[in-house]
C-alpha cells in the first residue's frame, strides 16, 4: 500500500507540474487514496501542512487560496488515533460525578467497615456534594446542548491524561470531604453561606459566558468572533477579560475551597487556575493576532493582572 501511495504521489507531483489547474483534483485523489487504501489514516487523523513546522491546514481551506504557486509540497503527519470531543468531555465529566458519589455514600472498602453507607453529621458535606454534582451535571449538559465546538476530534491518548486529572482529583477531594473525621470550616455557617453565594454566582456567570460564546457561532459553522458584553450583566466582564468563563470557573472553585476548607480542593483550584491561565493567554494572543480592532483593555483571565 505504501509503495502504491508513493507511486501515486510521484504521479501527482508530475501531473501537477504540467497541469496546475488540476492540482486540486489530484491532491484530493491522493488524500482520499490515503484514507481508502490505508483505512487507519481516516481523515480526522491526517494533518496536512505546507510547512513541516507550520500549522495544519484547516478542513475548510481551499487549495486555490493557499499561498502556493503552480506546484506545492504537502507534508502529511499522522495525528494518531482520534476520539470525538463530545465523547472526551462526557467521559471526563461523568467520572468525577460518579466517583464523588461513591465517597459520599461511603461504599465499602473506602473507609473503615463500620462507616459503610453511613452519612456525615455535617450539613456542609451534603451541601458540598450537591455543589460538586451540580457543577459536573452542568458541564455535561453544556457539552451536549450549549457548546458549539470547532474541532470534531482530539488524540485518543489525551483522554487518558485528562481522565487521570479529573477522576484522580475528584477521588482525592471526595475522600477528604466525606471522611468520617472531616471537620467543618472554622468560621462555621457564615463561611459556608458566603462560599455558597460565591460558588452559585460564578456558576451562573460561567453559564452566561458559555451562552454568549455559543451565540457568536451560527449552528454548523466554525467562525470565531470577538466576544462582547450582552444584555446579561454577567457577560459585562468581557470588557476587561478575554476568557471570563475561566475567571468564573476559578471563582467557583475558590468558593468550593472556602466552603469545604479542604487542602486537596485548594490544590485542585490552583492546578486548574494554572492550566486555565496558560490556555487563556494562548487564546488572548490569538485574538490579538486575528483581530486588529481587538479591545486593548482586556487581560487574558484576571482583569488588569493576568
Ligand atoms: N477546572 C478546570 O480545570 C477547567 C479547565 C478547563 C476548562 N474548564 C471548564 O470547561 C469549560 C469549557 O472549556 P474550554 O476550554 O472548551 O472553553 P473555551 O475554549 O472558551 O470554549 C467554550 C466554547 O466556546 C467556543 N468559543 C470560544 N471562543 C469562541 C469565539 N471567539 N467565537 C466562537 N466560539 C468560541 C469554543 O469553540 P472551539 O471548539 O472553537 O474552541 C467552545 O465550543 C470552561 O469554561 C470551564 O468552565 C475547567
Amino acid at each position: 500500500i505504501r509503495w502504491l501511495l508513493s507511486v501515486l504521489l510521484c504521479v501527482c507531483v508530475c501531473v501537477c507540474l504540467y497541469m496546475p489547474l488540476h492540482l486540486f483534483i489530484v491532491a484530493c485523489c491522493y488524500f482520499i487514496c490515503l484514507s481508502v487504501l490505508d483505512p487507519q489514516f481516516y481523515p480526522a487523523r491526517q494533518s496536512i501542512r505546507l510547512d513541516p513546522k507550520g500549522k495544519s491546514l484547516k478542513d475548510e481551506e481551499v487549495l486555490q487560496h493557499l499561498p502556493v504557486g503552480t506546484t506545492a509540497t504537502f507534508y502529511f503527519r499522522d495525528l494518531g488515533a482520534q476520539i470525538s470531543w463530545v465523547t472526551v468531555f462526557l467521559t471526563e465529566y461523568t467520572g468525577p460525578l460518579v466517583i464523588y458519589l461513591l465517597f459520599y455514600f461511603r461504599v465499602p472498602f473506602i473507609y473503615a467497615p463500620k462507616y459503610d453507607f453511613t452519612t456525615s453529621k455535617h450539613w456542609v458535606v451534603h451541601l458540598a456534594c450537591m455543589c460538586h454534582s451540580f457543577h459536573y451535571v452542568k458541564r455535561l449538559l453544556e457539552t451536549l446542548f450549549v457548546h458549539r465546538f470547532s474541532h470534531g476530534t482530539m488524540p485518543l491518548r489525551n483522554i487518558f491524561k485528562n481522565c487521570t486529572y479529573y477522576w484522580g482529583f475528584a477521588a482525592w477531594m471526595a475522600y477528604y470531604i466525606n471522611h468520617p473525621l472531616y471537620t467543618p470550616p472554622i468560621y462555621g455557617e457564615q463561611q459556608i453561606r458566603l462560599a455558597l453565594i460565591i460558588f452559585l454566582f460564578c456558576q451562573f456567570g460561567n453559564f452566561s459566558i458559555h451562552i454568549a460564546l455559543r451565540n457568536l457561532r451560527p449552528p454548523g459553522s466554525k467562525t470565531r468572533k470577538i466576544p462582547y458584553p450582552t444584555k446579561n450583566p454577567f457577560t459585562w466582564i468581557f470588557l476587561l477579560v478575554s476568557c471570563p468563563n475561566y475567571t468564573y470557573e476559578l471563582g467557583s472553585w475558590l468558593g468550593f475551597t472556602l466552603m469545604t476548607q479542604c487542602l486537596p480542593v485548594a490544590f485542585f483550584t490552583l492546578v486548574g487556575f494554572i492550566q486555565m491561565t496558560v490556555w487563556a493567554k494562548g487564546k488572548h494572543r490569538s485574538y490579538l493576532k486575528e483581530f486588529r480592532d481587538y479591545p486593548p483593555l482586556r487581560s487574558p483571565i484576571l482583569p488588569f493582572v493576568l
